[in-house]
Order: C-alpha cells, then sequence, then structure tokens
C-alpha cells in the first residue's frame, strides 16, 4: 500500500509518499522562514497562501523522486489537527481533491501522533510499548505508549510549550524567528554556570511542566543587564536557558520511564531536535541502562513523512477512512487513545472543528468555525 502524505498545519509544506513493503519513498518540504523571518514569528494568513502555492508543484516533485504516479497512490493521508485552522484547511481540502479524482480514500492524521511515531522510521526503530516525550511548538506532553493509536498522558505544559519558550526567549535576546535553532546555535558559545536558571516544576510530583517561569526570569535578567546586551552575555544566558529545559525534559522524562517500568524513551518534536537535549537524555539513558530513540534528525521538526507514516501504520491496523471527499480539520485537539473512533472520548472532546466535502465535480460545500 502506498500513502501520499500532506503536513500543512503550521509554516512548512511537507509532502510523502510512504509504501508499506518499500518503506518510504520520497519527501519534500518547503519551509515557510523567509516568508514570515520579518514579522519575527508566523502569520497565519500568509502560511495558508503559501500553503496553497506551493501544494501543487511540491506534489510533482515527490511523486518524480518516488518514481510514481498518482495512479499509484492507495490512499492519502493530511494533517487534520492541531494547528491553525487555515493552514489545516488548505492541505485537507488538497487531500480531498485527489481523494475524490483519484476514487481513494483520505484519512486523516493527528499532527503529535505524527511526531510521536515518527521514531519509527528510523533503522532502529524501538517497539512498543515505551513512554514519548513530545516536545514542539505547542505541545510539551509525556505519555505512554502500548500500540499504535493507544496512548495514555502522564503529564503535559501548565502553561507555555518548551519549543515556544525557546521561541520566546530568543526574541527576548533580539534573535532571528524561528528562535529556538539560533538560540541553541547561540548557546554553543556561551558558557556553563554564568547564570542561575530555575528549573520550574522539577520537583512537583508530577510528569507536568512549566516554562512561562523560565522565560520570565531571562526576560528579569536581560532588564536588570540592561541595553545593548554584550554577545557574552547573551551567549552565556541563552546557555543557562536551554541547560535549565534540558535538565527538566530530561529529568520528567526519566521520571515518567521509572513510573511506567519501562526502558524506552521516544524523544519526538522539533524540540528534541536541540542536541544538548539529547546530550543529555542519552547521558542519563546510559547510566540507567535505558534506551532513548529520536526520529531522523530530517523528521524531528514539521515534515509530510510523519504523516504518511502515521497514516500507513493506522490503516494497516484497520482504521477506516471517512467517505471519499469528506474532510474536517481540528485546530484544537488532544492526542487520546481512540483518536478518529467514532463513538469515543476523543470524538466527543472535538467540539470545536471546520468540516467540508468535495462533489465529483470539485464543488466545496462545507460550514467552519472561525479560526481560534
Ligand atoms: O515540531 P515542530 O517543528 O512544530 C510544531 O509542531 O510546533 O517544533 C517547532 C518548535 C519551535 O518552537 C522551534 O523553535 C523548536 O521546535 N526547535 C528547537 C530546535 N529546532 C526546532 N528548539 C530548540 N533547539 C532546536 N535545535
Ligand atoms: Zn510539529
Amino acid at each position: 500500500m502506498r500513502v501520499l502524505g500532506i503536513e500543512s498545519s503550521c509554516d512548512e509544506t511537507g509532502l510523502a509518499v510512504y509504501d508499506t513493503a518499500r518503506g518510504l519513498l520520497a519527501h519534500v518540504l518547503h519551509s515557510q522562514i523567509a516568508l514570515h523571518a520579518e514579522y519575527g514569528g508566523v502569520v497565519p494568513e500568509l502560511a495558508s497562501r503559501d500553503h496553497i502555492r506551493r501544494l501543487t508543484p511540491l506534489l510533482r516533485e515527490v511523486l518524480r523522486k518516488a518514481g510514481c504516479g498518482l495512479r499509484d497512490i492507495d490512499a492519502l493521508a493530511y494533517t487534520q489537527g492541531p494547528g491553525l485552522a487555515g493552514a489545516l484547511l488548505t492541505g485537507a481540502a488538497f487531500a480531498a481533491g485527489l481523494s475524490v479524482s483519484l476514487n481513494k480514500p483520505a484519512l486523516p492524521v493527528h499532527h503529535l501522533e505524527g511526531h510521536l511515531l515518527s521514531p519509527l522510521l528510523a533503522a532502529d526503530a524501538p517497539e512498543f510499548p515505551f513512554v514519548a516525550l513530545l516536545a514542539s511548538g505547542g505541545h510539551t506532553q509525556l505519555m505512554t505508549v502500548t500500540g499504535v493509536g493507544r496512548y495514555e498522558l502522564l503529564g503535559e505544559t501548565q502553561d507555555d510549550a518548551a519549543g515556544e519558550a525557546f521561541d520566546k526567549t530568543a526574541q527576548l535576546l533580539g534573535l532571528p524567528y524561528p528562535g529556538g535553532p539560533a538560540l541553541s546555535r547561540l548557546a554553543e558559545t556561551g558558557r556553563s554556570g554564568v547564570f542561575g536558571l530555575p528549573r520550574p516544576m522539577l520537583n512537583s510530583g508530577d510528569f507536568n511542566f512549566s516554562f512561562a517561569g523560565l522565560k520570565t526570569a531571562v526576560a528579569t535578567r536581560v532588564k536588570k543587564q540592561g541595553a545593548p546586551l554584550s554577545a557574552s552575555f547573551k551567549a552565556d544566558i541563552a546557555r543557562a536557558f536551554e541547560e535549565a529545559v534540558a535538565d527538566v525534559l530530561t529529568q520528567k522524562s526519566f521520571a515518567a520511564l521509572r513510573r511506567a517500568d519501562m526502558r524506552r524513551l521516544v524523544a519526538a518534536g522539533g524540540v528534541c531536535a536541540n542536541l544538548r537535549l539529547r546530550e543529555r537524555l542519552n547521558a542519563v539513558a546510559r547510566e540507567k541502562n535505558c534506551r532513548v530513540h529520536y526520529p531522523p534528525l530530517e523528521f524531528c521538526t514539521d515534515n509530510g513523512a510523519m504523516i504518511a507514516f502515521a497514516a500507513a501504520l493506522r490503516l494497516q491496523a484497520g482504521a477506516m477512512p471517512p467517505p471519499v471527499g469528506a474532510f474536517a480539520v481540528k485546530p484544537r485537539w488532544m492526542l487520546l487513545s481512540g483518536i478518529n473512533e467514532p463513538g469515543t472520548e476523543d470524538e466527543r472532546a472535538t467540539a470545536e472543528c471546520a468540516t467540508g466535502a468535495i462533489d465529483a465535480t470539485g464543488a466545496r460545500e462545507g460550514r467552519g468555525s472561525p479560526d481560534p
């Protein structure tokens, strides 16, 4: 079975073809960094318009790289949420259009499920069960994973996500968007131990996180220092920030492993591209005789491969796609067991969504909710 996956939840347009017998055949990605850079963050309307511009050329490119045509595709998959409503709609409607013209199913995929399963794309894939640390721009969660679609939330951030804290702290230091990678590059030149920053909720006794206070601690220190900030001040505080985030994520992840009585940790989502975090996780794993699995680095941040892959696993597990041409997006959507399964807690919890349908003549009828 060949699945064409489409990711368009935020500022990356990603497409990929995954073959259940041969593995990943091709993937392509267009990043909107240059488009949003002058605004210091993602502008939702610009993001949607750019996805629309890119989807068709990227489709041609991914098919060429995969060495196949549209008629060789058995199923479509698209990111249904969470994400920016308009951006999600571009990928969802594109997938639905293809689904009608090919008369093939289009499976909606939870973006975080894509991240969560992406380490299984690596050559040395982990087996179930495992504990997953998901750290991205919008989410920071720890969960136990006992199989495809079987997820139990252990804890999550109570305020900012880890990636959001990276991005906001980078902005405080005058670094360009996207802040996470820029801050981590700057931290490379910083000295350890110059600034002491808090480790929020480290001893809270649960698996929740809080990163807003850490960002505020940096803001307070920056204010005290006064402008202009020297290059060495910025590098040292970036280092302290990065170490604090890495410490909290590492310690809580291993506490979760202990609680779940497991030895396998999966670390996924954009923040897990951070090399200092990986260094810490690996060091503690060695000490505790555990193993950490990451997605291949290029699939750590948003991409189409993880969406095609997650859909392929779900279809193999017997997932029922919606009727051809129907589509929906869920800008706010919890990752729960039984996602997209009728009658489950997930279905009942999904109050906020936009749906539509494309009929065989290509007309779209729909009702939508406003961008949250
Ligand atoms: O998973 P992702 O690509 O998109 C979301 O689903 O949010 O994660 C993006 C987040 C951003 O906040 C970005 O700054 C952060 O991941 N990020 C990093 C690094 N690379 C991306 N944070 C720290 N170090 C990095 N190397
Ligand atoms: Zn993501």
